[in-house]
């Protein structure tokens, strides 16, 4: 049987998830698509691990619960990588919104070298979006990144393929679950800090939750889905941006008063790349609750189409990236 060697760059929650995942799927994917997809490499920060024969990913979930996912110190994600051999990067190492961090060199040396990519890491995408696509197009590879932007949602799946052949005028979302929790609170009379708090200890919001609340986070997503929907060729700067910090118990009552609820959207059209905190009527498509994200997409042929999911956790991003991973191996089953 053919195979698709996977590394996983980062381990934690959504590499582990990945792992969970494709340890309950990998069976079934190899008997339908006639690929059996492998974990032959994992690393994080710390260590590493590699093995052509293939990783049961039960062992790498144990390892990690042991401390460290694998034997090797890890000094450089990318020496790594350019050591080993496999088809495939999914790259879920912690994001870093000012540099790409580690995992745009991550993808840069995998798509460089004619991997395929699957990613879930904003910060690369928000920066370098199009001269990542620019690698993966030269090197006849695939850049897949569904679970970046609504997590389990499949936002970009849903514009780029059921919606084809439409124009879509427009995306207008819920993208960020920790200030919808947040905003969502405040409905029912909290303060905005003690609303906050709720959410980091619940494990909502980003490790620095200036990300989520100042907006920073869903500006990704709208410059993900300009760039993969509108082929709009922009990055994080050019996002015109506000977060939910100003947003005050009153302005949250009045609202409530006039039957509104204030949400935080992110907005991408050929004309605007926006987030913003705005007024929406209760009962609106895009009036949510929780951590819930949902999304509208305007389109000439269909009318307006609703989605809505979880926008992050450890098992619905994992589906996201399962998704893509079905996507590569059927293409390249039928490129053979
Ligand atoms: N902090 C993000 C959120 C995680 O709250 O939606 C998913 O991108």
């Amino acid at each position: 049987m053919k195979r698709m060697d996977l590394v996983i760059a980062g381990f934690g929650t959504v590499g582990q998830g990945f792992a969970e995942v494709l340890d309950m799927r990998g069976k079934s994917i190899a008997l339908s698509t006639g690929v059996e997809p492998r974990i032959v490499g994992a690393f994080d920060s710390k260590s590493a691990i590699y093995d052509e024969e293939g990783l049961d990913p039960n062992l790498l979930l144990y390892n990690k619960a042991s401390g460290k996912v694998g034997n090797e110190p890890l000094v450089d994600g990318v020496a790594f990588l350019e050591s080993i051999d496999y088809d495939l990067l999914v790259e879920v190492s912690p994001t870093n919104i000012v540099t790409g961090g580690p995992g745009l060199h991550h993808m840069r040396s995998a798509l460089g070298s004619g991997k395929h990519l699957i990613t879930v890491n904003k910060g690369p995408l928000a920066l370098a979006f199009s001269e990542l696509s620019s690698i993966a197009r030269e090197n006849c590879v695939e850049m897949r990144y569904e679970g970046s932007v609504g997590g389990g949602m499949p936002i970009i799946n849903l514009c780029r393929e059921s919606l084809s052949g439409q124009e879509i005028s427009s995306v207008m979302g819920i993208l960020n679950g920790t200030c919808n929790f947040i905003l969502s609170r405040m409905d029912s009379g909290l303060p905005f800090e003690q609303a906050l708090k709720e959410a980091q200890e619940l494990g909502y919001a980003e490790s620095d939750p200036s990300y989520d609340i100042d907006g920073i986070d869903t500006a990704c997503k709208v410059v993900i889905l300009a760039n993969s929907v509108f082929e709009i060729d922009c990055n994080i700067h050019d996002v015109d941006v506000s977060g939910i910090t100003a947003i005050t118990e009153e302005a949250v009552a009045m609202a409530a008063e006039q039957n509104y609820c204030i949400r935080l959207i992110g907005e991408v059209s050929k004309e605007r790349l926006e987030v913003s905190p705005r007024l929406v009527l209760k009962g609106h498509p895009l009036s949510v609750g929780g951590t819930l994200n949902v999304a509208q997409v305007n389109t000439d042929l269909a009318g307006p189409i609703s989605i809505s999911g979880r926008g992050a956790g450890r098992l619905e991003t994992a589906s996201a990236i399962l998704s893509d991973l079905l996507a590569i191996i059927r293409s390249s089953v039928n490129n053979k």
